[in-house]
């Protein structure tokens, strides 16, 4: 299959403009061909101000492209991009993929069934930084065994005045567990095996604590919130084992750059026509592990939790 050359972005919001369409407007080998959002008059907006131009349907957006990057919340995500690879389009999707399960099933279901490419944009998995280190990381557990534990915190701050995201009806809906957990889940994955089982427990506002076990007997601890107080937001992430304790290091680059790097992976995916390991069906793994905390988390408390006497 030939790389595609020509993209457009479903979505209007923040990330819509200053991350994916800038980064296609910018990005050497691909053409923008526009936006598509519910609101027309911001999709026209929107590729005056970044490039292409503004599509009044789905179909339409669709038509003009190779290829989609999707900005939409992520129940509005799904649906759109199983629609696109039917159609044939080649899909670079955010993270998480989707809020449910059978959603997330039916994009990958639709990814094979059309053959398509897709690639998750899993920020920090396209970042230098933080793939060199992920890389040692793998080559010391080689050499010295594999890693025990990891503890991942993820603090978003979304109440912070000036936040692009305080008005984004999902996050507030769905938390800290959909939106960080994401992040936090791409690192874990990335250093230990698969999750066999999940349980969790709930903080102040949207904060969620969730322990994992792995397969193989590997244990993990995610920390995470969108509404950290101005000050305690943030991220940070450590792995231990027999070849010692790690912690994440920061990343140096931007998320457009990074973003960019997805466009050439997509595309060097469809080209050789083969899965990229960030595919549809990695996304849809780590929907798995967020739809089994947040079952846990749906529970009573006294089904899902023992009191302190
Ligand atoms: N990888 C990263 O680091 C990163 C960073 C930021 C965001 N993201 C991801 O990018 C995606 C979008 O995030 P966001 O912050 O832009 O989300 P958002 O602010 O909640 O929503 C963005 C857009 O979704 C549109 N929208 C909302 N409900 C819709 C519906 N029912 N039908 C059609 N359009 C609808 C909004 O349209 P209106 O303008 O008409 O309201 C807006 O254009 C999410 O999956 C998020 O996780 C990823």
């Amino acid at each position: 299959m030939a790389a595609p050359r020509t993209f457009v972005v479903l979505g209007t919001g923040h990330w819509a403009e200053h991350c994916h369409g800038r980064a296609l407007a910018d990005h050497p080998d691909v053409e923008l061909a526009g936006f598509w959002g519910r609101d027309h008059g911001r999709a026209q907006a929107v590729a005056s101000r970044v490039g292409g131009r503004g599509f009044a349907t789905v179909e339409e957006a669709l038509e003009a492209a190779d290829a989609v990057a999707i900005a939409l919340p992520p129940h509005v995500q799904a649906p759109l991009a199983a629609r696109a690879a039917r159609a044939g389009r080649h899909l670079l999707v955010d993270k998480p993929l989707a809020l449910d399960l059978r959603a997330a099933d039916d994009v990958v279901a639709a990814t094979r069934e059309s053959g398509v490419a897709s690639v998750v944009y899993m920020t920090y998995l396209f970042q230098p930084d933080i793939t060199s280190w992920l890389a040692r990381m793998s080559a010391l557990a080689d050499q010295q065994g594999p890693w025990e534990g990891a503890l991942a915190r993820w603090g978003g701050t979304i109440d912070v005045p000036g936040s692009p995201y305080a008005a984004s009806a999902w996050r507030r809906e769905w938390g800290g567990l959909w939106d960080c957990g994401p992040h936090a889940l791409s690192i874990v994955l990335s250093l230990l095996p698969p999750v066999e089982r999940v349980t969790a427990a709930r903080g102040v506002r949207d904060a969620v604590n969730v322990a994992l076990e792995h397969r193989g007997g590997a244990g993990s601890a995610l920390s995470l919130t969108l509404t950290a107080p101005e000050g305690a937001g943030g991220s940070f992430a450590s792995v231990w084992g027999p070849a010692g304790r790690h912690d994440l290091p920061r990343f140096s680059g931007t998320p457009q750059e990074g973003f960019a790097r997805a466009v050439d992976q997509l595309r060097g995916a469809a080209e050789e026509g083969r899965p990229h390991p960030l595919d549809a069906a990695y996304a849809r793994d780590v929907v798995a592990v967020l739809a089994a905390a947040q079952l846990h988390l749906d529970r009573p408390a006294a089904e899902r939790s023992t009191p302190v006497g």
